[in-house]
């Protein structure tokens, strides 16, 4: 998957060192930035994602035309590697359960150990695709405040022993490039194994957009990757916003 590797003891944001080689145009597909703490990494809209010691963060820069994938299936790209890194980590910790909060978490027993951010950076007219991931390895919430520690976990809170975050990232690689050329060869989006893993199934949630919020009972992931809810107005496909309540 990876050709060349800019390791970083230190970054402010591995998305935005790889859009700056990008910007530049030192480029040369597929790269993998890789930083053992992030000071300023960027999550979702304005949400930060701060990394010190215990957080596996990095980020894979791809050519979209290596994987047919055109820009407006940036959405899918979110998806399909949620579905990798959740199957990577799935299969390093064995019995426990992994899921997918639609649109890029992954979490474990309902709480995110990973956030997924995918944008667009461009050198000239040419489109590349950056896939940023964290994951909490090691990172100890026991000090913080009760509203994170209900809502995050590390993968060392659930793993018999202390886990490699090396193993994790490996396994994470060729996972996320088997789906994509998968992705590539079916133009079609493994909407039954997403609703496998989905956290979100048959519950009702809030998907906030802007100051509104919607609410609904999640029929799932369609097709093109959108979230299906149904409620007294109908049954309507949504394929951006956040979701901020899980009933
Ligand atoms: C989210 O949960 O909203 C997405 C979080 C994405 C965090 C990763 S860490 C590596 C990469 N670099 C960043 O600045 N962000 C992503």
């Amino acid at each position: 998957m990876v050709a060349v590797i800019d390791a970083h003891e230190s970054l402010d944001s591995t998305n935005d060192r790889a859009k700056s080689l990008i910007s530049a145009g030192e480029v040369s597909t597929p790269v993998l930035v890789f930083a053992t703490r992030q000071t300023a990494g960027r999550g979702r809209g304005a949400n930060r994602w701060v990394a010190g010691s215990g957080s596996l963060t990095f980020s894979v820069v791809i050519d979209p035309a290596d994987f047919k994938l055109e820009t407006a299936e940036l959405p899918l790209v979110s998806l399909i590697t949620g579905l990798a890194v959740r199957d990577a980590i799935s299969s390093k910790l064995g019995d426990v359960c992994v899921q997918l909060k639609w649109p890029n978490d992954v979490l474990i027993n309902r709480k995110k150990v990973c956030g997924i951010l995918v944008e667009i950076e461009r050198a000239g007219a040419i489109p590349f695709l950056v896939i940023g991931i964290g994951i909490n390895v090691g990172v100890d919430f026991r000090n913080a405040s009760v509203e994170i520690r209900d809502r995050a976990i590390s993968l060392n809170d659930i793993a018999d022993q202390s886990v490699d975050p090396s193993e994790h990232l490996i396994e994470i690689l060729i996972r996320l490039e088997s789906e994509l050329g998968d992705y590539r060869d079916s133009r079609a989006f493994p909407r039954k194994r997403y609703a496998a893993h989905c956290a979100l199934t048959g519950r009702t949630v809030g998907l906030s957009s802007g100051d509104r919020v919607t609410y609904g009972l999640c029929r799932g992931v369609d097709d093109g990757g959108g979230i299906t809810l149904e409620n007294e107005a109908g049954s309507s496909v949504y394929y951006g916003g956040t979701i901020t309540h899980i009933a």
